[in-house]
């Protein structure tokens, strides 16, 4: 009798257990990024050549438990990806894909033709022929090696100035605005499934999302194929207004097109006076080392972390209202250890523009998120 009872009890707390972990299980994958927005849109961030090459299991735990989506943060930029007219590179870009499609995630592919972090030899490439040749080279061997495999191009980045014309580049110089055309048709022809993205800064600007609207209309009178438009997204604490995010995203959805916030980072520390936007080129070396620059070098006050938190929510909360026409929230990074605004636009300060701080640990930020899917 007692063995029987015993046993009994034994049953009943194996049950229970049973049971209680389950529920934890549960809980824990609905208090993910990725699971909570799961209905709404992809949750993404970006990887530094640090984190596609290490096995940090740190990392990897939060990455695969997190996000659904990455993007290369430097590694398939043309001065690593196609350093030499005839050279090629692709041992990271390979493991960054691979690493995607072990965690099962949306791969994007950034960026094709760009200004900036262009290799050397194209910088001064003056015949029209041999650049569109050249462009077209690059398209094609790395857009077909990774056919089927990365979803999502940055087809062409930050084209345009704040006034929304053409930005002089040597692109622009030597071919007019048709490198943009020939830059999507030739993505289009090399993997058609690829989902095709304009991205840039500044896209909440009136006068730069005008001009945005005129380059995604001219490409389609062209019938060339554009699916989205990238928002970069590197802002800050201030700035810029819900009200002038939301009407960039009204306008590039009324275009038929998707929108994407593809580089998001909420920056919480003083800004050069005369600083607008995100061109990696600029840089204030005059700042460096000077305190009144970098207040938060060990960590974040109690009201810095409130004020960010409110600053996310109000995005998330705008980029809910509209995620039937957002498919892609991405961060800029996983972690405030890996930002590059750590040392952009001034060298060795302490950013913490993440949702996860240096330690891998969720910010008063995230939960600020995620609440509002609770
Ligand atoms: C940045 C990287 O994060 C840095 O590591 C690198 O030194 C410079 O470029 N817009 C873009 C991104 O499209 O590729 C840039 O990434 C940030 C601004």
């Amino acid at each position: 009798m007692t063995n029987k009872l015993y046993k009994l009890f034994f049953t009943l707390i194996a049950v229970i257990a049973f049971f209680n972990c389950n529920n934890n299980t549960k809980k824990e994958d609905s208090t993910t990024l990725k699971e909570s927005f799961k209905n709404d849109f992809l949750i993404g961030t970006a990887l530094s050549n640090l984190q596609i090459n290490q096995t940090d299991s740190q990392l990897a735990s939060l990455l695969k438990k997190e996000f659904n989506a990455i993007t290369p943060e430097n590694d398939m930029k043309w001065e690593q990806i196609h350093p030499q007219k005839d050279t090629f590179y692709f041992d990271v870009a390979d493991k960054y894909v691979e690493l995607g499609e072990k965690y099962n995630m949306h791969i994007v592919g950034h960026t094709l033709v760009w200004h900036s972090q262009l290799a050397p030899w194209m910088q001064n490439v003056k015949d029209s022929i041999t650049l569109a040749n050249n462009i077209e080279n690059h398209i094609n061997t790395i857009v077909k090696r990774y056919k089927g495999r990365i979803e999502t191009w940055d087809v062409v980045n930050e084209a345009l100035n704040e006034d929304g014309s053409f930005r002089t580049s040597n692109f622009h110089e030597v071919m007019g605005d048709s490198f943009i055309a020939h830059a999507f048709k030739l993505a289009a022809a090399a993997d058609p499934d690829a989902k095709l993205v304009y991205n840039d800064y500044n896209l909440w600007k009136p006068e730069k999302r005008a001009g945005v609207v005129k380059l995604v209309k001219n490409l389609q009178a062209q019938g060339i194929k554009i699916d989205g438009v990238g928002m970069q997204a590197h802002w800050s604490l201030e700035g810029p207004s819900i009200k002038d995010i939301e009407n960039s995203i009204i306008a590039y959805s009324n275009l038929g097109v998707k929108v994407s916030f593809t580089e998001l980072d909420v920056t919480v520390l003083p800004n050069p006076w005369d600083l607008d936007g995100a061109a990696v080129e600029q840089s204030y070396e005059q700042f460096e080392g000077d305190p009144k620059m970098n207040p938060y070098p060990v960590k974040l006050t109690d009201s810095g972390q409130t004020q960010l938190a409110k600053r996310y929510e109000d995005i998330f909360n705008l980029f809910l209202k509209h995620k039937d026409k957002i498919d892609r929230v991405t961060f800029w990074g996983v972690n405030d250890g890996q930002t590059w605004l750590n040392n952009w636009p001034i060298n060795g300060r302490t950013n913490h523009p993440l949702l996860f701080d240096r330690n891998f640990e969720p910010k008063k930020a995230y939960n600020s998120v995620l609440a509002l899917k609770k």
